[in-house]
């Protein structure tokens, strides 16, 4: 499916189906270009790419127009303005690590597809206000969990969680048997030192291994 045509329900059901979300950190183009292709070929057809380095508004860019199959996602998304850069990048999505009412705003007006982080009721409360019902509990492990989540679950029926932080390939069955979890997100099959030295083949090896968890 083409990224450009995906609105959020398509972006939620493709999530809610594949249930794992790759989370990459890379300064260079074409190594997130190899990556991405790699975890797409071996069942992970959706990504976030992290604002975190320097040239991430590049590599992001550069990865929608090579890996038009692929829902690629933005990250670390902290201000009104990464908002703007990330969709004129072609994202498909943005996500957060937090919320603030500023971004929040910004977020629902920019028609963007957003899940904002929460790591609490209050945090929950603001995105409710603003429109967002998919929420990214960060981070995670430290903030409780699937406790955390299947207790907010009690107020907030209505609201999804990808769970973040923390995640690895053994408890991610577990983590997705809450009816509330939509997804887990995690850099563990694509870790740094592994797109460092060029090695696919296992990234190819955790990306299966991790598509199968999300089964
Ligand atoms: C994130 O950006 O959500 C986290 O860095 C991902 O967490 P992990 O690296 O512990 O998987």
């Amino acid at each position: 499916m083409a990224m450009m045509t995906m609105n959020k329900s398509a972006i939620v059901s493709q999530l809610a189906q594949v249930r794992v979300l790759p989370i990459l950190v890379t300064d260079d183009v074409d190594q997130a270009i190899r990556c991405v292709t790699t975890l797409a070929e071996n069942g992970l057809p959706a990504i976030e790419i992290t604002l975190r380095t320097p040239n991430a508004m590049t590599v992001l860019r550069e990865v929608v127009k090579a890996c038009p199959t692929v829902t690629v996602g933005a990250g670390t998304i902290l201000t009104p303005a990464h908002l703007d850069a990330v969709r004129n990048a072609g994202a498909a999505f943005g996500i957060s690590p937090g919320i603030t009412p500023t971004l929040a705003k910004a977020a629902q007006e920019s028609g963007l597809t957003y899940f904002p982080g929460v790591g609490g009721a209050s945090d929950l409360m603001l995105a409710l206000e603003h429109g967002f019902d998919v929420v990214k509990l960060f981070p995670s492990d430290l903030v409780g969990s699937v406790k955390m989540a299947k207790a907010l679950g009690g107020p907030f029926p209505q609201v999804k969680f990808c769970l973040t932080g923390g995640v690895t390939v053994e408890m991610t069955p577990s983590l997705l048997q809450q009816s509330n979890v939509l997804c887990v997100g995690g850099s563990w099959m694509c870790p740094a030192n592994l797109i460092a030295t060029n090695d696919w083949s296992t990234i190819a090896n955790l990306a299966r291994l991790a598509a199968q968890a999300g089964k």
